[in-house]
Order: structure tokens, then sequence, then C-alpha cells
């Protein structure tokens, strides 16, 4: 198993992005757990507040009537040094919840806050698939950001309800040794060993 190597002086900030609504979310559960994994100096800060975000319209993406949420997402996303994205998988794809952020963090084109950013995806759901086929849609949007994602291991948390005790924390072991080579393969991917 592999130990996560945020090694130096400098401090790192990973977001934590769930792609879930529900106040009792597995996906949610999961990067509170990878939160809880990181060594002292990372920052590891979960966003708050992806379902105030309005349908991303055009309209009213100007420095005048952009909603403050969706400017909060943008410069939380330009301030970190890696992204988690953790997502359920609703009939077969991407929630919209999570579609929706990705949109308004995908303007101004060519110029946003997910170009090149490293970005790691997984995923949890209570079938035996993981929401693989959700995770893969996930890949593929990121793809079209020109975000830096991390190709493996792929996360795929499969029935999600057996894998946390009831206070929500990540109990199987095999799912926390996978967590950690994700991030340590993150954390290399950014080039954070400072
Ligand atoms: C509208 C809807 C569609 C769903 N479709 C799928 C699906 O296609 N595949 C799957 O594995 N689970 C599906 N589920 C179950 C979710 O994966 C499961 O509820 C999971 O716990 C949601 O993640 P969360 O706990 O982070 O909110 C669906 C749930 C809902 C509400």
């Amino acid at each position: 198993m592999s130990d996560i190597n945020f090694e130096g002086q400098r401090r790192f900030q990973v977001l934590g992005i769930s792609g879930s609504a529900s106040k009792n979310s597995y996906n949610t559960h999961l990067l509170n757990a990878i939160g809880k994994m990181l060594p002292s100096n990372v920052d590891f800060k979960l966003f708050e507040g992806l379902t105030s975000l309005p349908f991303y319209t055009p309209e009213i993406d100007t420095d005048q009537d952009r909603p403050a949420i969706a400017q909060t997402l943008r410069d939380a996303i330009r301030g970190a040094d890696a992204v988690i994205i953790a997502a359920p998988e609703y009939n077969h794809s991407v929630t919209a919840v999570i579609k929706n952020a990705i949109d308004w963090a995908s303007r101004p084109y060519g110029a946003h806050s997910l170009v090149r950013k490293p970005i790691l995806p997984i995923s949890a759901s209570m079938s035996i698939l993981g929401g693989v086929r959700g995770q893969i849609h996930l890949r593929d949007i990121l793809h079209s950001t020109e975000s830096n994602v991390v190709a493996r291991p792929e996360v795929f948390v499969a029935s999600a309800h057996t894998k946390f005790n009831e206070d929500h924390e990540l109990v199987d072991q095999e799912t926390i040794n996978v967590l950690k080579l994700a991030v340590d393969s993150l954390v290399s991917h950014a080039g954070l060993q400072a």
C-alpha cells in the first residue's frame, strides 16, 4: 500500500466536489474520508453550495449578473492545486448537479479554471458496478474541458452502502487502499512533490 506522498514545505490545496445533492451522500462521505487521509500540509476543502447554482445560462454569465456561487466555484477551482470529483451515476450517466457545475466552471472558453487542472474523478454507487458508466461519461466531459484527468487507478466504489459505518466513516480497507493509490497518482500527476 502506498503512503500519500505530499512532501516538502509548501502547503497544497485540494478541492473536493461532490456530484450529489443528497445530504446523506456516499460520494460526499467518500470525499470526507479522503480529506481525513491527507497529510497535515494539505488543506482539503469540500465545495459547498453546488445545488444553489442555477442552470448555466449565457445571458447571466456576465460581470453584472453572474451568480456569486458561480464565481465562488470558479475561484475555488482556480485556487486549488488539484481537484477530486466524486459523483454518482444517475440513469447511466452523470448527475445534472455535476454537469451544471462543470458547465459553469468551463467558461470563459479557453481561459477557464479547468484548463490543465489536475482532476481525479471517482464514483460511488449502491449498485455492484460502482457508477462506472457515469464515471466514464464524467471523464469524457472533463476531457472536453482540457483538464488534466488522472487515468488510473480508476476508483469505482460498488455496494457503497456496505462500505461505511453508521457515522459515515469509510471502513472498507480495500477501498481505503485504492483511494490512497488514486490520491498518490493525483499528486504525482500534478507534480505536487515540492
Ligand atoms: C434518479 C436516479 C437514478 C439513478 N441511476 C443509477 C444508475 O444508473 N446506476 C447506478 O449505479 N445507480 C443509480 N442510482 C442510485 C445511486 O447511484 C445511489 O442512490 C447512490 O447512492 C447515489 O449517490 P449518493 O449517495 O452520493 O447521492 C440512481 C439514483 C437516482 C436517484
